[in-house]
């Protein structure tokens, strides 16, 4: 029998967690958890019900509705937000814009750790997010922390942006990136920080196959069957 393990990928955003965490968990049939999604779909709440407008959030105002929002995946890992799928809405730069002050409020933290915490708890999943090897799961066997330049991450979040007929301009987007990237090292709860027993992989450097080829090296390393194989 292979190990179920836990993989928590984490890093600055738009650098290509997801893509790598969504390879990992179709690979190793594992469940995969976008956390940013749950933040994402609190932050939409917030838009819809006027705790958010721009980038100011009341944040009393939210931490008093947190009770009112239920976030869930659905069968095809769409994130729900009260039922309703929400997964294309919640990438707008509209989200963009709040979802850093959104994410940095304590009580709305506490609600996602711990979901995240119970759909992780029989392990076999790969979660991407901040804080997932440092907090959510202090204890995962495999922690993968990316990184890659403010520019690189621009670059291809505008070209996913203007696929998608969003105009935001690339300097809107680097702007955005770099807002992101201060308030995720900055915020007082659960800064984004690379856990000391975490592997560092830039992303501005591998091939897609260069990096499958590793993430799937270092999962062999901890004793997981890939392609049937034991490392
Ligand atoms: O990964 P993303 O860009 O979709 O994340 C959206 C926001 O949520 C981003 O501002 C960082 C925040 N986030 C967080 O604070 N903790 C997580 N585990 C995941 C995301």
């Amino acid at each position: 029998m292979s190990r179920s393990i836990t993989i928590a990928v984490d890093g600055y955003s738009s650098c290509g967690k997801s893509t790598m965490a969504k390879f990992l968990a179709k690979e190793l049939d594992y469940t995969y958890v976008d956390t940013g999604a749950m933040y994402r779909a609190v932050a939409l709440y917030a838009l819809r019900n006027g705790y958010a407008k721009g980038n100011e959030v009341d944040s009393a105002g939210l931490e008093n509705a947190l009770d009112k929002i239920d976030v869930a995946f659905g069968g095809d890992g769409h994130v729900l937000l009260n039922g309703e799928d929400v997964e294309s809405e919640i990438r707008s730069m509209r989200v963009s814009e709040c979802v850093y002050k959104v994410s940095s409020i304590a009580a709305v933290r506490a609600k996602l750790v711990e979901m995240q915490r119970k759909i992780g708890k029989n392990g076999g999943v790969v979660m991407d997010g901040r804080d997932i090897g440092t907090v959510v799961f202090p204890d995962a066997e495999l922690k993968i922390f990316v990184t890659a330049s403010a520019e690189t991450r621009a670059q291809r979040r505008f070209l996913e942006l203007r696929a998608k007929g969003d105009a935001t301009s690339y300097e809107e987007v680097l702007d955005n990136i770099r807002k992101r990237d201060y308030a995720d090292e900055n915020r007082a709860v659960s800064p984004l920080r690379k856990a000391p027993d975490a592997v560092v992989l830039d992303n501005g450097n591998l091939t897609i196959d260069g990096q499958n080829k590793e993430l799937l090296r270092l999962c062999r390393e901890k004793g997981v069957e890939v392609n049937g194989l034991r490392g």
